[in-house]
């Protein structure tokens, strides 16, 4: 059996410093893809090279979102909220109450967060009225991406998060192996040990829908810990080296790096696709493909979506700037 939507009117806060019970309706209604792709669509850039005039829109949409009434779906810590209520227990699985709702550690994962980006990326763009808006990606799995992209780093930009680790800073690039407590002095040897992570998570350790996707997660089972291996690494590392609101689900969404941190995340998934060998195609078991969750939408509008809906970005109506892929000749 898929995982079924949570009820809302069932919210366990495991504290009162964190209750991020998504705000509830009575009124829901079932997300619709078009028939078609749309003929133009929308092209989500790469964070360090967009211009000066995205970096003004995106910050001007983040601010707008800041400064909605707390109580507003579309407001930016409520838009965080939802990412901590997926996870941390605060919801029971519908018809299982015993068991608690978790969309990382297993199959989950890349479906998931597709949908809470694709809202999210929706809302600012009513916010700003740019139904074309895109969110960035934080090419993170190229060497010029292996920093913080600029637009985050402005204290003064409604971008900027100031919990991050200090130390943390262009020019400092991202390890990998941030856990292992390995320090990245020699920056050309850190590249190409990030390179090979990525090899090793994209091509020779993820030939399989089970290892990348991640395994299964269904209706009654207890939290999964079958998570794929980019979840397991790329993505866990680079939450952590970024640091303080981005190194834990309750509030990691609080730091709106996050998005473009998830964005590359769901372009891997894209990436993973189409590359050879193996058999690296998505589920077609339907306990995947039904599985569905609640988001608040573009309309002020609480909707119902499943895995089915978001398996094709195209249908979503977005593709990824592409860029160079170096890892894909760096084998460990
Ligand atoms: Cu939902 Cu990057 O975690």
């Amino acid at each position: 059996m898929p995982i079924g939507t949570p009820d809302l009117s069932h919210c366990q806060p495991f504290s009162n410093e964190t209750n991020c019970c998504i705000i509830n309706s009575t009124n829901i209604v079932d997300f619709k893809l078009p028939d078609k792709p749309p003929e133009t669509l929308r092209v989500r850039p790469a964070a360090h090279l967009v211009d000066k005039e995205y970096i003004l829109k995106y910050a001007n949409a983040t601010k707008l979102m800041k400064s909605l009434p707390f109580n507003h779906p579309w407001n930016f810590i409520q838009q965080a909220n939802v990412h901590c209520a997926y996870c941390d227990g605060i919801y029971n699985q519908s018809n299982f109450p015993n068991m608690t709702l978790e969309v990382h550690g297993s199959w989950l994962f890349f479906p998931w967060h597709r949908m809470y980006l694709h809202f999210h990326e929706k809302i600012l763009g009513k916010l700003i009225g740019d139904e074309n808006f895109t969110l960035p990606f934080w090419n993170w799995d190229s060497a010029e991406g292996m920093e913080i992209p600029s637009m985050y780093t402005d204290a003064n930009s409604s971008l900027f998060d100031n919990t991050r680790w200090k130390n943390h800073k262009p020019p400092n690039i991202l390890n990998y192996g941030f856990l292992d407590g390995r320090s990245n002095n020699n920056m050309t040897r850190q590249i190409e040990a990030n390179l090979r992570v990525m090899y090793r998570i994209m091509v020779s350790g993820a030939k399989t829908t089970e290892l990348f996707l991640g395994g299964p997660y269904r209706a009654g089972d207890d939290e999964s810990s079958s998570a794929g291996s980019v979840e397991i690494e790329a993505h866990s590392y680079i939450h952590l080296w970024t640091g303080d609101d981005m190194s834990s689900f309750t509030t990691s969404a609080r730091d709106a790096i996050f998005y473009a941190h998830h964005s590359n995340i769901d372009r891997m998934w894209e990436l993973w696709k189409g590359l050879p060998g193996g058999k690296r195609s998505s589920y077609n078991d339907t306990d995947w493909l039904d599985s569905a969750f609640l988001f608040w939408d573009e309309n002020l509008q609480l909707v119902r979506i499943r895995v089915r809906d978001v398996v094709d970005t195209k249908m979503l109506g977005y593709v990824y700037q592409e860029v160079p892929i170096q890892w894909l000749s760096t084998p460990p």
